[in-house]
């Protein structure tokens, strides 16, 4: 049996758990630290000087407590992550207890992809724009390069995304990111710059934006390889320009940082739940306590990772179709062709696809 079926069979019962059991965090975002070797405008997390790392003894500790909470996606994030060195061991524990994503900024992907891909079901790249845009937001030359390289190398050894902020510099190049990804055949997903605290203000003006976000649901609608939904870019819109909120549900997103607290309700708001860390909290009730009505009406940010999962619906046909039943036949797909390979968690034979 592959060893990527068990994590299927585990997250069925994880989530069947979840429709019984109250609120439960579905997805998670763990942030292995804040160090980097960019410094891009937009971003807060390199600048930090608070940064405290997990052992891997203390990783799985984290990793068991949001299973127990009834998490089935683990997606790492940072800072960089590929600057950690214990990165191939931590991943190997995740792969058997979630599905896995790490979003990097590429530079170091060629060298690292070889110790990583196997225990990865995907991997974001993230592209600000084409060339000089690119590396101008990531504040380093040659970035946007190494992270063509990067993509170029891994979209044969595991599914990869393009992971595209719109920022106020970059409103022009978004679709030239969608025709990178087409052509390079990978996914991109894509996602609003917030202005973050402590970070250059990037985010762009709502008037100039609109017409961008515009374009790219049409380009969703005629099939680019764009992850989000139509009803995503639908939502943007609506809060934003037609006074017709989305209704967040930030319970299904848990965020931990480098340390291991737990971040509640995310990182926009940057609140923390006690100092305690993961594995010392029982989330579900933690979960099931917490006054989350003051967020329901947070359409603050347009973050993938709170809006998408607000939007699923399991009486909307089109959801179900991409999200459950296309997302499962990826999952089968790949597990076949491990099993083919005798390569236990192995990977699909093309680039694109996603989570
Ligand atoms: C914080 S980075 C960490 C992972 C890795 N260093 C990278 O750049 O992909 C994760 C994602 O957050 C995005 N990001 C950075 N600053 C942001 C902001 N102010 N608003 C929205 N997304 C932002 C980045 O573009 C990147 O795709
Ligand atoms: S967005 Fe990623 S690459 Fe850029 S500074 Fe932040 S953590 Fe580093």
């Amino acid at each position: 049996m592959s060893a990527v079926q068990p994590v299927v069979l585990r997250s069925l019962a994880r989530s069947l758990r979840n429709v019984r059991g109250g609120k439960a965090p579905v997805l998670a975002g763990h942030k292995l630290l804040y160090r980097c070797n960019l410094e891009c405008a937009m971003c807060p997390f390199w600048r930090r000087n608070d940064e405290v790392l997990l052992g891997l003894a203390d990783e799985v500790r984290v990793m068991e407590a949001l299973a127990r909470a009834g998490v089935s996606f683990l997606g790492f994030e940072g800072g960089e992550p590929l600057l950690r060195h214990d990165l191939p061991a931590l991943l190997e524990e995740a792969y058997g207890r979630f599905h896995t994503s790490l979003v990097t900024n590429g530079w170091l992907l060629e060298h690292r992809l070889p110790e990583i891909a196997r225990h990865l079901d995907v991997l974001c790249v993230s592209l600000d724009g084409i060339g000089a845009t690119h590396d101008r937001l990531r504040g380093t030359p040659r970035s946007f390069e190494r992270a063509v390289a990067g993509i170029k190398a891994s979209r044969h050894e595991v599914p990869t995304v393009i992971s595209h902020t719109v920022t106020r510099e970059n409103l022009e190049d978004a679709e030239r990111v969608v025709d990178l990804a087409e052509a390079l055949d990978v996914g991109v997903t894509v996602q609003v710059a917030y202005d973050y605290r402590g970070a250059d203000p990037m985010a762009p003006a709502p008037a100039d934006l609109l017409p961008t976000i515009e374009r790219l649901r049409d380009r969703k609608r005629s099939g680019a390889p764009i992850m989000e939904s139509v009803e995503y870019f639908d939502a943007i819109v609506g809060s934003w320009y037609r006074g017709t909120p989305w209704r967040s549900k930030p319970w299904l997103t848990i965020n931990v940082d480098p340390s291991g607290r737990i971040v509640l309700p995310c990182y926009v708001l940057q609140e923390y739940q006690g100092g305690l860390p993961a594995w010392e909290v029982d989330i579900r009730r933690l979960w099931n306590s917490f006054d989350w009505a003051p967020y329901a009406a947070c359409n603050r940010c347009a973050l993938a990772c709170y809006l998408e999962p607000s939007l699923f619906r399991w009486t909307n046909l089109a959801h179900l179709r991409e999200r459950v039943v296309g997302a499962t036949w990826r999952y089968a797909r790949r597990a076949a062709w491990a099993a083919v390979h005798r390569r236990p968690g192995g990977v699909v034979p093309t680039g694109g696809g996603g989570a």
